[in-house]
C-alpha cells in the first residue's frame, strides 16, 4: 500500500476497540527468549514492528506461530546470538534483545541501530547499564558485541535519564544475573510494568516497576507462561483525539484509563467532554476547543507519542497554544505538513506556537514517522475535501487495522 485517501469533515461516531500495546509487546517478545519453555502472548497486535521483532527472534532459532492475536513462542535451542543487520536497521526497538540474549546466552551481537527520523537516539545508557552488570562491550565492523564471559552480577544502577529502552534492557539482563540489582531513576511507563509482570509470571523476582526504583533479584531459570498484553495507550489516545477533533461521539473500548490521565486532563482543559466508563472512555465534543499549553515528559507526564496528534487537534483550537517537546530533538516534522493544510504554526527551538485557524483544507501530505502519520490522519479527518497521505508504511508500524477501525466510525477512507 502506498497512500491513504481520507475524506474529512464528518464527525466520528460509534465504538472502536483498542489493540494490544506495540511498545509493551516488543520487549516481551524479546524476553520470551529468556526461557526454553513455550510462551503464549494474548492480544498481540498484527503490526509491521511486531513482525520485524518476531523475525529477529526466529533468526536466532526461536519458533513463532501466530493464530489471530495469539502468539506462541518457543526458544528451546538458540543457535545464533547475532541479530541480522537488515532487521535491526528496519526497527530500532530490536535493541531490546540485548538484555534478553545476554541473560540467556551470555553474549549478543547486534548491528548498531544508529539514528532515526525523530533524532539521533543513542544507546549509551543501555550499554552503561549492561556494563555495570559486568558485560563487556566492543564495537566490531558496525556490530556491537556484548558479552558476559564471567556471568552478570547484580548491582546498583542510577540511570542518567529514565530511558524506556535502557530500563527494559537492564531489567532483562538483571532478571537472571547473580544477586540483586536496583535500578534508580528507572522509567515508569506502563510498558515497563507489563514487562515486569511478564518476567514475574515466568518466575522472575521484580519489584517496584511503575515507580522510579526497580529491584530485581536474579534467578537461575525462567519458565514458560501465558501473558495478556496491556492495551495500547497511544492508539487509544489517538482515537480519542480524532473523535474529539471531528466533533464526534465515540466509545473507545479496551483501555486502561489510568494510563491516559495526562492526555485526558489536557483534553478536558481544552473543553472536550471525556467520560470514563469501566474499561472504556467516551469522548464527545463539538470540535471547537480552547488552545492549551502542553509539554511532553516521561510518564506520568504527557507522552511524546501523543504530541503530534494533540498538536494537530490544537491547530484548529481557539487562541494560541504552545507545545514543547522535551524527549526527542526532532519531533516536529508533522508541522510542515500541517501547514500545507492551512495550519498556522511556528517552531521556536523545542516549542511549537500554534495559532488556531477555523478550518484546515485537504492536501497531499507525507507521513515522516509513525506518530506524524497519526497527526496527519487526524488533520485529514477534520479538513473539507479528500486528503492524500503518503508514507503510510510508518502508520502500519503502530496502528493495527487503522483503515477498518476508522471505517467502522463512519470515515470515508481508502488506500492504494
Ligand atoms: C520508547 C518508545 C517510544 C517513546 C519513547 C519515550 C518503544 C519501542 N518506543 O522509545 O515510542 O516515544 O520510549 O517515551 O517502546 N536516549 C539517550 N541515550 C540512551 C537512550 C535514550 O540519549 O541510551 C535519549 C533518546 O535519544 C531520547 C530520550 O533519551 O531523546 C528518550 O529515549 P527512550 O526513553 O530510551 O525511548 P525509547 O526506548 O527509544
Amino acid at each position: 500500500m502506498n497512500k491513504l485517501y481520507i475524506t474529512g469533515g464528518k464527525p466520528l461516531q460509534g465504538t472502536v476497540s483498542i489493540s494490544g500495546a506495540k511498545n509493551a509487546v516488543l520487549p516481551i517478545i524479546a524476553a520470551a527468549l529468556m526461557t526454553a519453555e513455550p510462551v503464549v502472548l494474548e492480544e498481540t497486535p498484527d503490526l509491521i514492528d511486531v513482525n520485524v521483532m518476531t523475525q529477529v527472534i526466529e533468526s536466532l532459532g526461536a519458533s513463532v506461530v501466530r493464530q489471530g492475536s495469539r502468539l506462541q513462542i518457543e526458544a528451546r535451542d538458540l543457535e545464533s546470538i547475532e541479530a541480522p543487520h537488515e532487521l535491526v536497521t528496519q526497527m530500532r526497538a530490536s535493541i531490546v534483545i540485548m538484555g534478553a540474549l545476554l541473560a540467556r546466552k551470555g553474549r549478543v551481537r547486534i548491528s548498531h541501530p544508529g539514528g532515526c527520523a525523530i533524532g539521533s537516539r543513542p544507546i549509551n545508557w543501555h550499554l552503561k547499564g549492561l556494563e555495570a552488570l559486568g558485560a563487556e562491550v566492543r564495537m566490531d565492523h558496525g556490530f556491537l558485541d556484548v558479552s558476559a564471559a564471567q556471568g552478570l552480577k547484580g548491582t546498583r544502577i542510577y540511570l542518567d535519564f529514565p530511558s524506556v529502552g535502557a530500563t527494559e534492557n537492564i531489567m532483562m539482563a538483571a532478571a537472571m544475573a547473580e544477586g540483586t540489582t536496583v535500578i534508580e531513576n528507572a522509567a515508569q511507563e506502563p510498558e515497563i510494568v507489563d514487562l515486569a509482570n511478564f518476567l514475574n509470571e515466568m518466575g522472575g523476582k521484580v519489584r517496584g516497576a511503575g515507580t522510579s526504583v526497580i529491584h530485581l533479584e536474579g534467578v537461575k531459570e525462567l519458565h514458560g507462561t501465558t501473558h495478556t498484553v496491556i492495551p495500547d495507550r497511544i492508539e487509544a489516545g489517538s482515537f480519542l483525539l480524532m473523535a474529539a477533533a471531528t466533533g464526534g461521539d465515540v466509545l473507545v473500548q479496551n483501555v486502561i484509563s489510568d494510563h491516559l490521565k495526562p492526555l485526558l486532563a489536557k483534553m478536558l482543559e481544552a473543553g472536550v467532554m471525556v467520560e470514563e466508563e469501566g474499561d472504556a472512555i467516551r469522548v464527545r465534543g463539538d470540535g471547537l476547543y480552547q488552545g492549551v499549553d502542553v509539554k511532553t515528559q516521561v510518564h506520568p507526564g504527557f507522552s511524546t507519542d501523543l504530541q503530534a496528534p494533540f498538536l494537530a487537534m490544537l491547530s484548529r483550537a481557539q487562541g494560541t497554544s504552545m507545545v514543547t517537546e522535551t524527549i526527542f530533538e526532532n519531533r516536529f516534522m508533522h508541522v510542515d505538513e500541517l501547514k500545507r493544510m492551512g495550519a498556522d504554526i511556528k517552531i521556536e527551538g523545542r516549542t511549537a506556537i500554534i495559532k488556531g485557524v477555523p478550518a484546515l483544507t485537504a492536501a497531499p501530505v507525507t507521513a515522516t514517522d509513525l506518530r506524524a502519520g497519526a497527526a496527519l490522519i487526524l488533520a485529514a479527518l477534520t479538513a473539507e475535501g479528500t486528503s492524500e497521505i503518503s508514507g503510510i508504511h510508518h502508520i502500519y508500524r503502530g496502528y493495527e487495522s487503522i483503515e477498518e477501525k476508522l471505517r467502522g466510525l463512519g470515515v470515508v477512507i481508502r488506500s492504494n
